[in-house]
């Protein structure tokens, strides 16, 4: 397709796919406080009508009084019209994959695949990132029903089961890729959980309420399961949505660990504000969090570089490394197929361009290695280098 078109599309669904996702997050966050923030001393006659807990709270303009009934009102039947909450996470999941589609299956050679990782053809690789989605459903839903009497052990399972994902993508994909594969994976079990066991549960015990039946409590016991896990995933899944912003997170050789090291502190800090409803403040929480990612922050700061090259590469020395590993791309009307316009809006075609982009370059291309994506054009170590030399002697063109 064309990539002018392609673009639109990418902007589009971008556009649409946060949007839906902070409608499903939200909804999602503020029934996890109502739920935990439900005043449950209730009066017997209330008790008496199955209620389980009420909230007052104020918003935009009005007072809202809710009611929580486990299984609806004893003297009189659940209303027709009931809100149900499902379209948002829907829309993210299927906007999602749509993304997938146009930047990682349309642009496959060079957003998938990393040559220097594994030589996957395109077909291949597009087959790799659908079944990644489908497996990892597939083994989460069995690990959940294996260990579902014994949530540290579900846990730890969970836990051991996306570290291995994560490992295995970044053998298999370039490392943005892998990132977003993971993240991938970890959204789809998300959406997945609502669509097949979250609501499903619900509506059977709707069904059985409707028809007048003691409701098997069951479902909603599973329902419930699956939300927790919903809401600790998602700050690792929001973290690596915007994770290909930071390529020192995913560049480096160990940056499986890192999405792991920043997931777990994601964790940590939901889990903080989960105890919260309950006011429980444990500090230690937070603290640990900052402490992972002060931590991995201080293991992956690049080293001042050690350039080889004797002396100041001169700026006619580096011309011609970003003209043919770079300016394909990064230019005003790029040669490469598939790159209709400066990728990120970065020049590199012109002697002041690259003298403007210095520190840019030397992020992307000589600590963080993110650029060229998957050395799509072979940049060598000692180019890198090089280049790093140029900038730190002062990026001086003629
Ligand atoms: C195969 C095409 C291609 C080549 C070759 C290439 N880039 Fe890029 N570059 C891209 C794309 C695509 C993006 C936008 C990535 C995104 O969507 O986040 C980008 C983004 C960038 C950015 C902006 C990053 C940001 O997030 O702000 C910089 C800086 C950059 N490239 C530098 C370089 C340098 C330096 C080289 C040469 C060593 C290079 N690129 C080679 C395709 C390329």
């Amino acid at each position: 397709m064309n990539d002018y078109v392609l673009q639109w599309l990418s902007l589009i669904v971008r556009w649409f796919h946060f949007t839906a996702g902070i409608a499903w997050i939200g909804a999602s966050f503020y029934f996890v406080w109502l739920d935990d923030n439900l005043n449950r001393a209730l009066p017997d006659a209330q008790r008496r009508r199955g209620m389980e807990g009420e909230l007052w709270s104020v918003h935009g303009g009005g007072f809202y009084h809710n009611e929580k009934y486990r299984t609806g009102p004893v003297d009189e039947p659940l209303p027709r019209d009931l809100h149900w909450f499902y379209w948002e996470a829907y829309s993210t999941w299927l906007s999602g994959i749509a993304m997938l589609a146009i930047v990682y299956w349309a642009g496959a050679s060079t957003f998938l695949i990393d040559k220097d990782v594994l030589a996957l053809t395109v077909p291949e690789a597009i087959a790799i990132s659908i079944a990644s989605l489908v497996a990892g459903w597939f083994v989460y839903d069995a690990l959940c029903r294996i260990f579902e009497k014994n949530p540290v052990v579900l846990w730890t399972a969970i836990g051991l089961f996306l570290l291995f994902a994560d490992w295995g993508l970044f053998h298999v994909f370039g490392p943005r890729a892998a990132f977003i594969h993971v993240g991938s994976i970890i959204g789809t079990i998300m959406v997945w959980n609502v669509f097949f066991v979250i609501i499903p549960g619900q509506r059977r015990m709707l069904a059985q309420i409707r028809a007048g039946e003691t409701p098997n409590p069951r479902p909603g016991l599973l329902g419930k399961q699956r939300s927790v896990h919903n809401t600790y995933f998602t700050l690792p899944v929001l973290f690596i949505m915007i994770s290909n912003h930071y390529p020192m997170t995913y560049s480096g050789p160990n940056g499986w660990l890192v999405l792991a090291g920043l997931s777990v502190a994601g964790v940590l800090v939901r889990r903080f504000y989960v105890l919260t409803h309950f006011k429980r403040m444990i500090i230690a929480l937070p603290v640990a969090a900052v402490v992972i990612v002060v931590a991995i922050a201080v293991a992956i700061a690049p080293h001042p570089s050690t350039s080889a090259a004797a002396g100041a590469p001169t700026f006619a020395t580096i011309a011609p490394i970003v003209a043919e590993r770079c300016a394909v791309c990064h230019s005003a009307h790029p040669t490469y197929a598939g790159i209709s316009a400066p990728p990120a809006g970065v020049l590199l075609d012109s002697p002041a361009h690259i003298v403007a982009n210095a520190a840019q370059i030397r992020t992307q291309a000589v600590t963080t290695r993110a650029m060229p994506l998957g050395n799509a054009t072979h940049i060598t170590d000692t180019e890198r280098a090089t280049l790093g030399a140029w900038i730190d002697a002062g990026a001086k063109a003629p």
